[in-house]
């Protein structure tokens, strides 16, 4: 099976909102991507409106539907709504995306830095995660690797976990990619064991995606935003994309 590519387009919003307006059109890059064989599209609307908008992340709805692509909203459940920014269970219920990726971010973190802890956490998630799967959605939730409660999440109705590769990534970048592949190898493992998917992402990109599908084999899913909007600057989106999913191809 090859893992399937969700990029995410939080970064042109970040880009548009430098400026205001319009530009960069994330509809119009999120289009791009998906014409140059990207599965899905992935987003992460953060209560402070830094990047993605709940406008932004409706027209995407409409967009991934049109191309009958994938779309993953990520975010925190637990988060309050706010104005502009009406809470991810009431987004998700509106929209009925293909997946939801929830995350135990806060607005003070610069991105997603870890994932849940189920035994803080898990009583909490139960109703939400139900009340997701009412709306159609497979429901993901982000852990580190080496969580030791991993089996918590087929319990609690989660369908896949998303693997938090940020520490890997680290590792990767400073040539010791073999401190982290081994406990995300046993993570992935023991989710599967549970009957949970896997899903990866963060920090992934060209330099090190490949030595991370060879060592986690049957990644259902790499949801790819910062780098890929990096790489895009230099090579374009179409080309850059098409190079994640060469990679892909020749490592899932
Ligand atoms: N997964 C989660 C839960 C995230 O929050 C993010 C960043 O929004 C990503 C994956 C993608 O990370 P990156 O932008 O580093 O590729």
């Amino acid at each position: 099976m090859t893992c399937r590519l969700s990029v995410n387009v939080n970064k042109i919003a970040v880009l548009r909102n430098s400026r205001g307006g319009q530009d960069p059109d994330v509809v119009a890059a999120a289009a791009a991507c998906l014409d140059a064989g990207a599965h899905g599209i992935t987003v992460h609307p953060r209560p402070d409106r830094r990047h993605i908008h709940a406008e932004d992340v409706r027209a995407l709805a409409r967009l991934t539907a049109q191309h009958g692509a994938e779309f993953n909203i990520e975010g925190n459940p637990f988060a309050p709504p706010r104005a502009g920014y009406p809470g991810l269970l009431p987004l998700c219920s509106e929209l009925g995306p293909t997946q939801v990726t929830l995350v135990p971010d806060g607005d003070g973190q610069l991105t997603s830095d870890h994932g849940f802890d189920f035994g803080r956490d898990g009583e909490r998630l139960l109703p939400l995660i139900a009340e997701l799967k009412v709306a159609g959605c497979r429901v993901s939730l982000f852990v580190d690797a080496g969580n030791p409660l991993i089996e918590r999440a087929a319990d609690l109705g989660a369908d896949r976990i998303e693997l938090y590769t940020g520490p890997y990534a680290a590792a990767f970048a400073a040539g010791q990619a073999q401190r982290e592949l081994p406990r995300l190898a046993e993570t992935a493992r023991r989710a599967r064991d549970a009957g949970l998917a896997v899903n990866a992402g963060h920090d992934l990109s060209q330099l090190n995606l490949a030595a991370f599908l060879d060592a986690i084999p049957g990644v259902q899913e790499v949801s790819i935003g910062h780098a890929l909007i990096g790489e895009a600057l230099y090579a374009g989106l179409t080309a850059t994309v098409g190079s994640y999913l060469r990679i892909l191809a020749a490592h899932g």
